[in-house]
């Protein structure tokens, strides 16, 4: 069985084949993404408005890109060009394409619906209700949210915690990601718990905001992590449990929820103080440290009080590697005998392949018509 799975929440236009075989793996054929990164980069931080219009100029193409390196469909010549800048792949296709697109030898289309933004998300959605349509698919419309922990059956990092290949539930789920952060308890697919999240700015946001202040560029998480691996890379080993310079907001909080926008406002008291500064590859470190404890330890929590032996990690923030050394080095201290399950980083962040696999997964099969963008959608699907 072949999905074909497509993303267009927020900056990244992600289209991809995945097939599932009969002992349940799954076999990424294709994976397309294309960003509009650059264009953010020069605005510091992402427009909604100029996000949705690179989606209306990169989703046709992209779609068609994962359907050819899939082997499904074979490229037509085209009078019109989209050259995308950011990983310097080049798209022949016009934009109206998209009705003699031949049909695909897929079995449903995936979509993400939401949560994100709704420029963004109406340019997919729109798009797969066409070709599901044209080529009489049938369409799962995806959350966005459960697609980053499906990422987790796709592939997944080594953590030297000898983890099986496929995820067994129960298990907690983080996901870690720019506008999210949730922890969950997953009793089985289609049942889950929720339990806590942000009460202001994600994870991701953290980084992003701190990274601005500092003068990094944006995305902040791959800027402070860079930047704070060149400060750690010189740290001796017993020093670096000395990064204390920022607060650890709710770390000892009875809830399982996280607040973030403290750390925002002691990095810009900090930069703005008269206090002798620290360098910028410290700040970098500091900051991801103390971003860095309180996901720990809340998940650690969750899976002492919940019993439970199963942990997935995911989002774009699961990106970062010094989080899972430390989710790592915590679980080996502590003698958890923990299955933690965290993607390869192209995985982390956003990517049509994780839709497709999250459709495998997802019992909802509406009808074409009452599909629709839903921008506030969270984990819980409400
Ligand atoms: O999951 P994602 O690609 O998009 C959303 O659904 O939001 O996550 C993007 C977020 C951004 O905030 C970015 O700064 C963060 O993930 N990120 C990272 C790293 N790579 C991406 N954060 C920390 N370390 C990284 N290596
Ligand atoms: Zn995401």
């Amino acid at each position: 069985m072949r999905i074909l799975g497509i993303e267009t929440s927020c900056d990244e236009t992600a289209a991809a084949v995945v097939e599932k075989d009969e002992g349940g793996n799954f076999k990424v054929l294709s994976n397309v993404v294309s960003s509009s990164l650059p264009i953010h980069q020069r605005t510091g931080g992402i427009i909604p408005e100029n996000a949705a219009r690179k989606q209306i100029e990169y989703i046709i193409p992209v779609i068609q890109k994962a359907l050819e390196d899939a082997g499904l469909i074979k490229l037509p010549n085209s009078e019109f060009t989209s050259s995308n800048s950011n990983n310097n792949k080049t798209f022949s296709v016009s934009p109206s394409t998209i009705y003699q697109l031949p049909t695909p030898d897929v079995d449903a289309i995936a979509v993400t619906v939401g949560p994100g933004l709704i420029g963004s998300l109406l340019v997919g959605v729109e798009t797969a209700k066409t070709l599901a349509t044209l080529w009489n698919k049938k369409l799962i419309p995806v959350n966005h949210l459960l697609a980053h922990i499906y990422a987790n059956w796709i592939s997944q990092r080594d953590t030297e915690m000898k983890t099986p290949k496929i995820p067994q539930f129960p298990a907690i789920a983080l996901v870690v990601s720019g506008g999210h952060t949730d922890l969950v308890y997953m009793k089985d697919h289609n049942d889950i718990e929720y339990l806590g999240g942000t009460r202001d700015d994600a994870a991701g946001e953290a980084f992003d905001k701190t990274a601005r202040i500092l003068g990094l560029p944006y995305p902040g998480g791959p800027s402070i992590s860079k930047s704070a691996d060149e400060f750690l890379n010189n740290l001796s080993k017993d020093n670096d449990d000395s990064l204390t310079l920022f607060p650890r907001p709710m770390i000892n909080d009875d809830s399982y929820d996280f607040s973030f926008s403290g750390l925002k406002t002691a990095v810009l008291n900090h930069v703005k103080s008269d206090v002798p500064h620290v360098t910028l590859g410290q700040l970098s470190a500091e900051i991801q440290e103390s971003i860095v404890d309180v996901i720990v330890k809340k998940s650690v929590k969750a899976l002492k009080e919940y019993r439970v032996n199963t942990f997935l990690l995911s989002g774009g923030v699961s990106a970062n590697s010094r989080l899972v050394r430390i989710f790592t080095t915590t679980f080996l201290n502590e003698k958890m005998k923990i299955n933690f399950h965290v993607p390869e980083p192209k995985y982390c962040t956003d990517n049509g392949a994780a839709i497709a696999v999250a459709g495998f997964f997802s019992d909802d099969t509406g009808d074409v018509s009452s599909i629709s963008a839903t921008p506030q959608l969270s984990i819980m699907g409400l």
